[in-house]
């Protein structure tokens, strides 16, 4: 085993999945910037945009037989599993048994410790595969996130055409997270064994509505927005022609949630990571020109 100038031995390859993503991609820089041998598992190379001195091999969750190659000699395993059947985890879990010792899963803030059955489709497959992962011999720890401020480029197209967006609840209170936070945390955890076991419960500084949100991205682009609230049915219908009644539900369901009860604020970013996590106003200054 040789060891490189940043003290990682060859053998403590760190496999990125979702690494074209917008946490992965975050992973994949901040692991390079340590020194990390990365790999980045991607279903097209040729597309993956990824930078310089990254490894991107092949492979796809779906067909569980293509990871071989990306699994050989790796350490640690970031897992975003993407919008795909559960029914494919346990294969997928096999394989990384087989090859590697610890994952670091991102997971949900919305899972709720007891119930075997979650309260919406998207949380109960973040509890299955924690549940798997955990029934798997791997060493592991769940990044459970509140909402990726990235959801957000969800009005880009409004904002772009416009001063006005238009959407539900307003009064949505959420404690959404800058990306580059998460992959902070993940990267701790892919390197070092003292994460193992960890449910980290992530989330951004400070708990904004979307009408802040939206003001906040208008301040950012130096115009201002305006916030006018329509009926979550309006939106429904238009978010049907893309995703499964009990998801768009499950969705609609959580937003009004959060005008009865705003998500929660926790300070493990800057416990693990030593620096105060970024606010939604840094986040959308970073992702300006998303929005103009
Ligand atoms: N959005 C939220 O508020 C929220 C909250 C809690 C948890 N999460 C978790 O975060 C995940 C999304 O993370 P993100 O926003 O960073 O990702 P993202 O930007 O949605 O990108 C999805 C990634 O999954 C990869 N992927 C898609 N299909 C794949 C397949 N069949 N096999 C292997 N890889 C595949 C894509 O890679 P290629 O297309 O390049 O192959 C891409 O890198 C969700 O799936 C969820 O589990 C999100």
């Amino acid at each position: 085993m040789s060891i490189n100038g940043n003290g990682f031995s060859e053998r403590k390859t760190i496999l990125v999945t979702g690494a074209t993503g917008n946490v992965g991609r975050h992973v994949v820089s901040q692991l390079l910037d340590m020194g990390a041998p990365v790999r980045a598992l991607v279903r097209n190379p040729g597309s993956a945009d990824l930078p310089g001195g990254v490894e991107a091999v092949r492979g796809d969750f779906a067909a569980p037989d293509t990871l071989a190659e990306s699994l050989e000699g790796v350490e640690s395993v970031f897992l975003v599993w993407p919008g795909l059947p559960v029914s494919l985890a346990p294969t997928v879990l096999d394989a990384l048994k087989n090859s590697t010792g610890r994952v670091v899963y991102l997971s949900s803030m919305s899972i709720q410790k007891d119930l075997t059955q979650q309260a919406d489709p998207i949380t109960d497959f973040h509890a299955t595969i924690e549940r798997l992962i955990e029934g798997s011999g791997l060493d592991w720890t769940f990044l459970r996130i509140s909402g990726l401020a990235t959801n957000t480029l969800g009005w880009a197209q409004q904002i772009r055409s416009g001063d006005i967006v238009r959407w539900p609840y307003a009064a949505a209170a959420r404690s959404l997270i800058h990306e580059k936070d998460v992959a902070a945390v993940a990267v701790r955890a892919l390197t070092s064994d003292t994460h193992n076991g960890a449910r980290y419960i992530l989330t951004g500084p400070q708990v904004l509505t979307q009408t802040e949100q939206v003001q906040a991205i208008g301040e950012a682009i130096g115009r201002p927005l305006r916030y006018e609230e329509i009926s979550p049915e309006v939106i429904r219908q238009q978010m049907l022609t893309q995703l499964p009644p009990a998801m768009v539900d499950g969705m609609l369901n959580a937003w009004a949630g959060f005008v009865r009860e705003p998500e929660p604020i926790s300070s493990i970013v800057e416990e693990i990571t030593s620096a105060p996590a970024h606010t939604y106003k840094e986040w959308a200054i970073d992702h300006a020109s998303d929005f103009s």
